[in-house]
């Protein structure tokens, strides 16, 4: 059977669990595979808001199995938090949760490295991180000293293994970052702790999957952030530090490419964007209080206020060609209700040349090409019925479409799970 995935085709926050909440009606198996904590789902069912960041959002469903794959890094406190809030809301997480014994493990001073370094970095050189260590914690998985989950497995690996690590990261703390230096005991205690809550879902997922999959079970693999912040192909160095790509797909869950069918690229019908970076079609002011305000754009890890710009077609283009992406998702219609023109981002120029791509460098100096389009000036909150919009609504996601020239399958026209349009 086929794994589909969902990708966020822009700087992440486009509106991918609820895409992900429908979708996984019809699956068995749900993977996140890469980021960590500093991915903010938010679902709501029946206007009760749910907001997940490690546990895949599919776990609201009770037929489907979550796994969180090799390629994210994990913070065994924050998903013990997580799982038991979740617990506590009636779902039965601690059962029907998988982790990889290839995850890599955050630890306590993954957070404040990243903290330190970016209040100590210059004007211009902010990242804007959510603070949570992921980056840190990646870098440590290519410097091969890291941890990984299936090291609390044996407890003299475990203790070895931590030993080592501690003794390379106090020397950076105390030297670089003038802090305390961690010990080990608590550190210890505290692991042994999480791999007790999680006795026998520590596996090879990666093998797990292939096999599910050559069982006939349906897999969906949830990316978390969107292509904008890929550390390869987004606008680096303002990028996290995974591939939320296809490519990281592949890698973060071990599924073969063979298995891939359904890549989703979600998009909101216009712009965000977190932290720091270039932004092509960003507004600023009132302009971008509108749609801030309209579209409630604060983030749901940090509670940051999001920058906001219009549609950039461009930027869609890159995503689809970078991920295969065979169906895009819009989202968020809903908010452009109220405006009487609205802009689209069509196209670039650098140095007076029209570019045929988004550049991997330079973005902060292209000029946008700008078509503007008529509003529809009514709301449409919650129609599920593409006949029922009005027409100049239409003609926008038509717009959108032919630019981007690849099937729009979804609408998405308010938060609920029912304010949903098919087109397929
Ligand atoms: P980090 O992932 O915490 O290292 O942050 C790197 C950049 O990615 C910052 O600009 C963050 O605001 C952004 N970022 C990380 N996770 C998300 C997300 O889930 N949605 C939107 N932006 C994110």
């Amino acid at each position: 059977m086929p794994a589909d995935l969902v990708i966020g085709a822009q700087w992440g926050d486009e509106g991918k669990a609820k895409i992900i909440d429908y979708l996984s009606k019809e699956i068995d198996l749900i993977v996140r595979y890469q980021g960590g904590a500093n991915a903010g789902h938010t679902v709501v069912v029946q206007g009760k808001k749910y907001v997940f960041h490690l546990v895949p959002s599919g776990v609201i469903y009770p037929n489907t199995v979550c796994v969180i794959g090799n390629g994210v890094v994990l913070d065994t406190n924050y998903l013990i938090k997580e799982c038991d809030e979740l617990n506590k809301e009636g779902f039965d997480v601690y059962n029907k949760l998988l982790i990889s014994d290839a995850c890599h493990i955050i630890l306590p001073f993954h957070g404040i490295i990243d903290s330190h370094r970016e209040k100590n970095s210059g004007e211009g050189k902010k990242i804007g991180t959510t603070g949570k260590g992921i980056g840190i914690c990646y870098a440590d998985k290519m410097m091969r000293i890291g941890l990984r989950t299936g090291d609390l497995l044996d407890e003299e690996t475990l203790k070895q293994k931590l030993e080592y690590f501690l003794k390379l990261k106090n020397e950076e703390l105390i030297k670089l970052y003038n802090c305390e230096p961690v010990k080990l005991d608590a550190i210890y205690d505290n692991l042994i702790q999480f791999r007790e809550k999680f006795k026998g879902k520590i596996v090879n997922t990666a093998y797990f999957l292939n096999k599910e999959l050559n069982n006939g079970k349906r897999i969906l693999l949830e990316g978390a952030q969107g292509v904008g912040l890929d550390i390869d192909f987004g606008t680096y160095p303002f990028v996290t530090s995974s591939n939320p790509t296809t490519g990281g797909a592949l890698t973060g869950s071990g599924i073969s490419h063979n298995y891939l069918q359904k890549i989703y690229g979600i998009s909101k019908a216009y712009t965000t964007r977190v932290g720091e970076g270039p932004f092509p079609t960003e507004v600023y002011e009132a302009e971008a209080e509108r749609i801030r305000e309209l579209g409630h754009e604060y983030g749901s890890t940090t509670g940051r206020p999001r920058r906001c710009g219009w549609f950039d077609t461009e930027m869609i283009k890159h995503s689809v060609r970078i991920c295969g992406i065979n169906s895009l998702v819009i989202t968020k219609i809903d908010v452009l209700s109220t405006y009487k023109s609205i802009k689209v981002g069509i196209g670039y120029e650098l140095n007076g040349k029209k570019l045929d791509y988004m550049p991997s460098y330079g973005l902060e100096r292209v000029k946008v090409i700008y078509e503007e389009l008529p509003g529809w000036e009514s709301d449409i909150t919650g129609i599920s019925d593409f006949n029922k919009l009005p027409e100049k609504c239409k003609s926008y996601i038509h717009f959108l479409n032919k630019q981007i020239g690849i099937p729009i399958s979804i609408v998405s026209t308010g938060p609920d799970r029912n304010d949903t349009i098919f087109l397929d």
